[in-house]
């Protein structure tokens, strides 16, 4: 057996006890190192869990998976209708990993229509004057009104499968121009990162970078790093575009280069490392699925891909040893210290269930190639937008 499916294995029990535990109800992130905290899927972060149980379901052959996975699902058609925290661009990551998955694995009408819903939904958060996704708050909002966060690039893979879908073009036009701009003023010739960048509402004006989670302004959080890494690869592979790639892959090679020994993420690249600085594990779970995403792309004769390959490994047969709860069915999720937030004291060093998801999507990608609910399995669009 394979460290991974030796690590599939394990997440597997733990998941399973945790449909138990859960009843019902969606993990968030862990406080203070302990269990995770459970919403009636109000937060941005619950379409993980349903993600978590569709990638079970396709590994497992134990219909209690699949079944809770359909049952998440029929609680998000609840929290369309009745738009429950829909203020804010993560819809993107509640509905691909929800209604989306199912609709992948299951072709299920209802999923797929109520992900187009959930399409049109991100799509009101357009702001064409600017010409960007609005990340946070009402149009118009004084602090949030003009602002874009690297976190947005795997929102925008909804807007890519649903002109995929449909073939609507305005879909397209939007996620293709929030993806150039987001690749113009987020990613700095290092192939470091802004986690956010304001423009002028007013005008549309670039004004200045700045960040909401990382150390500094200035700085590269390596969680906003990740999200760079995976996102604009997937907008590499929906638009087929060789730029978009060499940004992902430019991200990827910066994080690769600036991990410390053990191979997983501090929670900022330019935090002081001591032995106090904390890690997010989370950001080395998602980058690996990223760099993975690139690899498929480049192709095993690009040079760069050797060095991607073997630092996704690495890092994740790292997070497996040093970092996740394997070997222990009574832990309350998979993967510890990962940080919601150092700067704001929000869970700093516990469970995320996004760090969960991404693990257990890497050791599938490595395991059985099976990449996740970004996109389908066997279309990809390769149309620009006019
Ligand atoms: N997208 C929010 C976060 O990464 O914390």
């Amino acid at each position: 057996m394979s460290i991974w499916q030796k690590a599939i294995e394990d997440a597997l029990v733990v998941t399973r006890l945790n449909i138990e535990r859960f009843d019902g109800r969606f993990p968030h992130v862990g406080e203070k190192g302990g269990p995770y905290t459970l919403n009636d899927n109000t937060e941005w972060t619950a379409g993980f869990w349903s993600g978590m149980l569709w990638l079970c379901s396709e590994y497992a052959d134990d219909p209690a998976f699949r079944e809770e996975a359909a049952r998440t699902v029929r609680n998000f058609r609840d929290r369309m209708d009745r738009k429950i925290v829909f203020d804010h661009h993560d819809i993107g990551f509640l509905y691909s990993l929800s209604s989306k998955a199912q609709w992948i694995l299951e072709s299920d009408e209802e999923a797929r229509k109520l992900t187009l819903e959930a399409a049109d939904m991100l799509m009101k958060r357009w702001r064409e004057r600017i010409g960007i996704i609005q990340a946070w708050g009402r149009e118009g909002d004084a602090q949030n009104g003009g602002r874009i966060i690297i976190d947005c690039m795997l929102n925008i893979p909804l807007l890519f499968w649903a002109h995929e879908q449909t073939g609507e073009s305005s879909y397209l036009r939007v996620a293709e121009r929030h993806a150039r701009k987001s690749r113009r003023f987020l990613v700095r010739g290092d192939g470091s990162s802004y986690h956010t960048f304001y423009f002028d509402p007013a005008t549309g004006d670039a004004v200045r970078g700045g960040t909401h989670q990382g150390f500094a302004d200035g700085s590269t959080w390596t969680r906003g790093q990740a999200w760079g890494i995976y996102g604009f690869a997937l907008a590499a592979r929906y638009l087929n575009d060789p730029e978009m790639l060499d940004t992902a892959a430019r991200m990827a090679l910066y994080f690769a280069e600036h991990l410390p020994e053990d191979r997983v993420a501090y929670w900022d690249f330019d935090a002081p490392a001591t032995t106090d600085t904390k890690r997010d594990s989370s950001a080395s779970a998602i980058a690996a699925c990223g760099m993975l995403e690139i690899v498929s792309q480049l192709g095993e004769s690009d040079e760069r891909s050797a060095a991607l390959t073997e630092t996704a490994k690495a890092s994740v047969e790292s997070l497996i040893r040093n970092y996740s709860t394997h070997g222990d069915p009574q832990a309350g999720g998979l993967l510890l210290h990962g940080s919601y937030s150092v700067r704001g004291g929000d869970s700093p060093d516990d469970y995320t269930i996004w760090g969960d998801y991404y693990y257990l999507e890497a050791l599938m990608r490595l395991e059985r190639g099976v990449p996740g609910y970004w996109y389908e399995r066997d279309k990809i669009v390769t149309a620009t937008a006019d």
